[in-house]
């Protein structure tokens, strides 16, 4: 221990801060512990301020969440946005019919360029593995022919993508794709109809002229 440390005590020194000479002034309490000393320092006003709001808050929240029950609780909040999404879903099933395949419905996709773009994303993205980029078959049969499997009307194209054929490796579709997405695909595939790319599958299926 040398006298470094005290030496500036008491020497006036214009080094002190004011913060270090307002300790100086302050009231050393009495214990020690360690030979450590504190000063009776006043709490820093931030941080009375928000001790005196928690003592406040604490009450009031405990009082209205568990007692009076004027604050809603996580089930209250749950229970309103279940309620509200139920709405909104009852509204929207009274504004929108179910999606039927009908010709009538098919003629709103087929031939409409908005709907084959989007059947040729949806293609790209879930079919391409299997029936090749250009529809010319691969695992699954080509769909640029005239032969199809399962009939050519647009209802029997509709049913194989929704209900798939399991033991032939035809994935169901049902639950990825929308019933507007089928219909977009199917779209899309009618223009795939006479395209002949080259490395096609052969024919399977029965022979269906062209209309
Ligand atoms: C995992 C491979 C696989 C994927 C992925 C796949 N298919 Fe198929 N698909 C097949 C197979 C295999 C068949 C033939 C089923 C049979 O022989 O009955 C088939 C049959 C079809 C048929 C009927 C063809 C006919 O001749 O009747 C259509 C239409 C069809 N797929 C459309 C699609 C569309 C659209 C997609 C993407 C949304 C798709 N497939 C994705 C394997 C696949």
């Amino acid at each position: 221990m040398t006298d470094e440390n005290t030496n500036t005590e008491g020497t006036g020194s214009p080094a002190l801060s004011a913060h270090e000479s307002a300790q100086k002034d302050a009231i050393l309490r009495e214990h020690m512990y360690d030979g450590i000393q504190e000063y009776d320092n006043p709490m820093p006003g931030w941080w009375l301020w928000i001790f005196w709001a928690t003592v406040i808050f604490a009450p009031i929240y405990i009082l209205g969440v568990h007692v009076f029950d004027f604050i809603p609780s996580y089930e209250d909040d749950l229970a309103a946005g279940q309620a509200e999404i139920q709405s909104i879903r009852e509204a929207y099933e009274s504004t929108t019919q179910p999606f039927e395949i009908t010709p009538e419905t098919m003629a709103a996709y087929i031939g409409v360029q908005e709907h084959i773009d989007a059947g040729a994303a949806i293609f790209s993205a879930n079919c391409l593995m299997c029936h090749g980029d250009k529809g010319q078959g691969l695992i699954g049969p080509n769909l640029t022919d005239n032969y199809w499997i399962h009939g050519n009307e647009d209802a029997n194209l509709f049913n194989v993508i929704t209900n798939g054929v399991p033991e032939k490796g035809m994935t169901a579709w049902a639950n990825i794709l929308s019933p507007e997405q089928r219909a977009q695909v199917i779209a899309f595939i009618r223009t795939l109809a006479g395209t002949n790319p080259p490395g096609g599958r052969d024919p399977e299926g029965e022979l269906y002229e062209a209309d």
